[in-house]
């Protein structure tokens, strides 16, 4: 496969707007799939990634899961990480590595934060906005860390009020993360779109367990992980296409007022198109780079030019949701 040099990569260029962000192209860098530090993400930027999202960060540093806590499975990755990360207030030199660099290059940081309560959600929101983070993530969805994550993402009671006052605190837009780990995935989206989210992300990893036959014992140190990968993107397709259903039910446009990021399985440009078609407006890229390396961005931008240039419509955003009609 050719490979892109990194000025290549930067002419590779399908400008995308997700709310007031706008991207370089249509694929963001997916949280916690590089290490934290800035100098990463920025190879990221300079490799094409239209954007990026920080590892999930949390008040106070935090090693993680005991290891095991990553390997690969024939159709994606388990994780269960736990989390691990600096705390915020250490994060911002890697924010101050990154923010200038990639904003010059026209790629936004999206600053991914957890947290167990609401007040502990705006501090960090607050902080990302602080260290210049376009717009904030929350992880509203993570499988496998108790008190966090899927413990409050799940219940659109609980994950609405704290999207709301996070909305309130800043003035960057507010995405949230959403889980794929519950019956119905659309009240927890008309929740956060209710409470001002300017964008969804949809999804985090699928809850799963595989077990060593051999040493008859779970793999994972923490026993449950994520699942992520080609695996889980016909999961993350429906996602989007019932939270497109539903958002319009509501009379939310999953365009103009809250469009949707896909996350799950993107490995190449017809994986992104499905959440496209779904009606994803972006796409987050993990796994894949996991497997393939910084060219996966250009890749797949190159491939959704490609196919747009065979289309009627010359403007990608005029193609989001159209497998709806
Ligand atoms: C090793 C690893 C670490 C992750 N860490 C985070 C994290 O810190 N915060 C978060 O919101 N999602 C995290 N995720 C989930 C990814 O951001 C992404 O949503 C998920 O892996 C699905 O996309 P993919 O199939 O392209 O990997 C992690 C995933 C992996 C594989």
């Amino acid at each position: 496969m050719a490979t892109l040099s990194e000025s290549d990569a930067l002419d590779v260029l399908l400008p995308v707007q997700v709310g007031r962000v706008r991207l370089r192209n249509l694929t963001l860098l997916a949280s916690g799939i590089l290490d934290e530090l800035g100098g990463s993400l920025v190879r990221a930027v300079r490799a094409g990634a239209g954007g990026v999202v920080t590892k999930s960060i949390g008040t106070h540093p935090r090693s993680g899961h005991p290891s095991p806590s990553f390997f690969e499975v024939e159709s994606g990755a388990m994780n269960a990480m736990g989390l691990p990360n600096p705390g915020i207030e250490a994060y911002g030199e890697d924010m101050e590595a990154v923010v200038p660099e990639a904003n010059a290059l026209g790629a936004p940081v999206v600053g991914s934060v957890f947290a167990g309560t609401g007040d502990e959600f705006v501090a960090l929101t607050q902080k990302m906005e602080e260290y210049g983070a376009t717009a904030v993530e929350l992880n509203l969805s993570c499988p496998h860390a108790k008190g966090y994550g899927t413990d409050i993402g799940a219940d659109p009671k609980v994950m609405g009020p704290i999207v709301q006052a996070c909305v309130d605190a800043v003035d960057i837009p507010v995405w949230a993360k959403l889980t794929p780990n519950v019956t119905d995935i659309t009240p927890c989206a008309i929740a956060a779109a209710r409470a001002g989210a300017e964008a969804l992300t949809l999804v985090n990893t699928v809850k799963a367990i595989a077990i060593d036959p051999d040493l008859r014992r779970p793999i994972l140190g923490n026993t449950i992980g994520g699942l992520s990968g080609a695996a889980i993107k016909p999961i993350g397709v429906r996602a989007a296409w019932d939270v497109w259903n539903a958002l319009e039910k509501e009379g939310i446009h999953p365009v103009k007022n809250c469009p949707l990021v896909g996350s799950g399985g993107v490995e190449s440009a017809r994986d992104a198109l499905e959440y496209i078609l779904a009606g994803a407006s972006a796409v987050q890229v993990g796994t894949a780079f996991l497997r393939q390396g910084y060219d996966v961005f250009g890749r797949i931008t190159e491939g959704v030019r490609a196919w747009l240039d065979e289309q009627p419509e010359d403007d990608l955003r005029a193609v989001v949701g159209t497998a709806h009609l």
